[in-house]
């Protein structure tokens, strides 16, 4: 939304697409956007004061990728006669892509969703209503029509409900302010609605206005000054230049840093419960507890408030794929770097008495409380899981403390008890996962002390727990997570370290491990080299329809964490098994076709590996062993089996090493498989519904 400059209306559209192209990655099955049709919709009727009837905002939306909606808007905007010269001085436009919850992918059940002919109400939504169904009871016995299978519609129909009531209400009160307010309206909304939401609304009713809320989902608003390039230093009072509308700006709101940064660095991370207001060039902030107003049934008098803005700390090269051909391309191959970003300033070596430490500021006032507590659980979904079952072992062997694993939507369908004592690490790449969230409200509630280990700074991960480590791997696009993940495992390494730095006993443990991470990153770039080969070996596996991969101890996690990688991107069947359990049902699969990955790298579960190659060989399997360097005739004494070498490190850290390969695997069997690298069927990259 931009203030006082003339815009052409392509502009408005370029920049809303834009958005939408750095989002994408979060939901890629449609898309939509409105925008006005006339340049003026902010005249005033010089005599009532109330605007001279503006003409609905257009709508668009399209099913499939962004560039279908580009198409389809351009296409339609000639047909239907659209000046796309026409200028603008002030405009409110919005834009949404989608990943379905409610309803198939289809124009119909894309946003922005309306309240109905002359689209009254328009509104974009991330997140998921819960009590929709009683509220669309409620909408259609007072006639409203509903044509989606969304949860979202019941939004603009409720607002355009809720506007109708209050104005009747107004002209009954032949006394009173005849005006009703755009944040009435939506407050009122809110306090109807049940769920997680970030939602924007955009309505002729209030021109040239938008109003954001949110509740559990994430929401930004980006500020760019127009009038000199000061837009990406401290160079004006926030809230001054946030009232007032004096300068030239434009504000955007968006679920996602992405969509903003190469227009501002400047930010304001909206909370829950905030209604934020962008009218005449300024902005206005309520705050109102909407848990209250359900209760006393009637809003309570929000409160005004003055926030702060914060700068970004990335750059725009980090969501451009440069030289490489897709973003998990790029993300496998910055591993080096995003490795030696997360550790920078966190370890310690050297110095007058040769210290040697980690320094994890976020985590120093409650390391005490870690090591004291009766249990330490780790909570995540998806790869941030895996990466914490990779860190389980060393966490354990340092601290002493048992640590449980727990998938965050398994230990909220069993309510699994959770104590004052215990600590529970919420790891998380988004910081917004919807499962792990509320995993997390359940942990405070249960008084245990909670720690965030995510890639988001002001993430809701970030921002509700009691402390935490950021693992600064930088920006990822891909939705297959591969620098997040040895991040993750590199973060929690340290966190081990740190925990367990008050023995004496395994201080030599704990400098070799740190030795180990001064080196892994060239250790990893040495893996790197093996890309070549993987992609011969991806050739020889892109027709088959299954792969098992196993693997035991600190590699459990690589076994499992090789096969999702497979599974989402090459959209192959692959399963990641224990082999310790292999005799208990996997052995029955094993024969000559089916393709099989044992990770048999060096450490102490190395010899029970070599016999499970053994027992593998006995049934004819056709095996690829992961090994450690020179030690592929301790594994593949017959030489009959495919073997990828990888440097050795320290046993801890070996899973950051062994998972490269088959991120690398995962990658060229996509590739040749001919399926969508960055935007795999059916999945986003933060599932912020639950
Ligand atoms: C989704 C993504 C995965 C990710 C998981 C957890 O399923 O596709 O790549 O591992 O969510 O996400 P988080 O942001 O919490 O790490």
């Amino acid at each position: 939304l931009n203030y006082n400059v003339f815009r052409e209306r392509r502009y408005i559209l370029e920049l809303l697409f834009n958005g939408l192209r750095r989002l994408e990655y979060r939901g890629y099955d449609s898309s939509g956007i409105s925008i006005d049709s006339d340049p003026f919709p902010c005249l005033t009727d010089p005599l009532s004061k109330s605007p001279i009837s503006p003409s609905p905002p257009l709508v668009f939306r399209q099913e499939g990728k962004i560039e279908h909606l580009v198409r389809t808007v351009y296409q339609e905007a000639d047909g239907m006669d659209l000046n796309m010269e026409e200028r603008f001085q002030v405009h409110a436009g919005i834009a949404h892509t989608r990943w379905a919850t409610h309803g198939v992918p289809s124009p119909r059940n894309s946003h922005p969703q309306s309240s109905g002919a002359g689209n009254a109400f328009l509104v974009v939504h991330n997140g998921i209503i819960t009590n929709y169904a009683v509220l669309k009871e409620t909408l259609i016995r007072h006639g409203f029509e509903f044509e989606s299978e969304t949860d979202t519609e019941v939004i603009p129909k409720l607002a355009k409900f809720v506007f109708d009531k209050l104005m009747e209400h107004k002209a009954d009160d032949a006394e009173g302010d005849q005006n009703v307010s755009f944040s009435q309206v939506v407050m009122e909304v809110m306090r109807q609605l049940e769920g997680a939401y970030a939602l924007i609304f955009k309505s002729p009713h209030y021109p040239n206005e938008l109003i954001a809320c949110k509740r559990g989902s994430p929401l930004l608003l980006g500020v760019k000054e127009l009038s000199e390039d000061s837009n990406n230093g401290a160079s004006f009072d926030d809230s001054e230049f946030l009232m007032k509308n004096e300068k030239p700006k434009e504000l955007f709101f968006a679920s996602d840093a992405n969509a903003l940064i190469e227009h501002t660095k400047k930010v304001l991370v909206i909370e829950d419960n905030e209604v934020v207001h962008l009218k005449d060039g300024s902005v206005s902030i309520l705050k109102f507890d909407t848990d209250k107003a359900k209760s006393v049934g009637g809003l309570p008098r929000p409160a005004s408030v003055q926030r702060a803005l914060s700068v970004l700390e990335m750059e725009v090269e980090q969501i451009k794929k440069g030289s490489y051909e897709h973003f998990m391309q790029k993300e496998i191959h910055e591993q080096p770097e995003s490795l030696t970003t997360t550790m920078r300033g966190r370890l310690i070596r050297g110095g007058s008495c040769n210290a040697k430490g980690v320094l994890l500021g976020g985590l120093k006032d409650h390391l005490k409380t870690i090591r004291r507590s009766r249990r330490v659980i780790f909570i995540g979904c998806g790869t941030s899981y895996n990466a914490a079952l990779a860190a389980r072992p060393f966490l354990e062997e340092l601290s002493g403390v048992p640590v449980s694993m727990e998938l965050a939507s398994d230990l909220l369908d069993r309510q699994g008890p959770i104590y004052r004592e215990d600590t529970a690490v919420f790891v998380s790449q988004s910081g917004e996962t919807a499962d792990t969230l509320l995993a997390l409200e359940y942990a405070l509630k249960n008084g245990a002390l909670c720690v965030g280990i995510t890639n988001t700074v002001g993430s809701a991960i970030a921002r509700n727990t009691h402390c935490g480590v950021h693992i600064n791997a930088g920006c990822e696009i891909g939705v297959a997570s591969t620098k997040a993940y040895t991040s993750q495992i590199v973060v929690m390494a340290m966190l081990a370290i740190a925990v367990g730095d008050d023995a004496i006993s395994s201080q030599s443990r704990r400098e070799a491990v740190i030795d180990g991470l001064f080196d892994l990153p060239n250790k990893v770039r040495e893996v790197l080299k093996l890309d070549d080969e993987m992609k011969d070996l991806a050739k020889l596996l892109m027709d088959e329809q299954s792969l098992l991969v196993f693997g035991r101890g600190y590699n459990y996690a690589t076994a499992l964490e090789g096969a999702l990688k497979v599974k989402e991107v090459a959209l192959m069947h692959s399963e990641g098994i224990l082999a310790g359990e292999m005799k208990h049902g996997p052995l029955a699969l094993v024969d000559e076709t089916l393709p099989i990955v044992v990770i048999a790298t060096h450490d102490n579960c190395f010899s029970k590996q070599q016999s499970v190659i053994q027992q593998l060989h006995a049934r004819k399997g056709r095996l690829i062993v992961m090994c450690s360097k020179g030690e592929a005739s301790l594994v593949c004494p017959s030489g009959s089996c495919r073997v990828i070498e990888v440097p050795q490190v320290e046993d801890c850290l070996q899973p950051v090493i062994n998972i490269i390969p088959l991120q690398l695997l995962a990658y060229h069997l996509t590739v040749l498989r001919g399926y969508d690298v960055d935007q795999p069927r059916n999945l986003a990259k933060s599932v912020t519904t639950q």
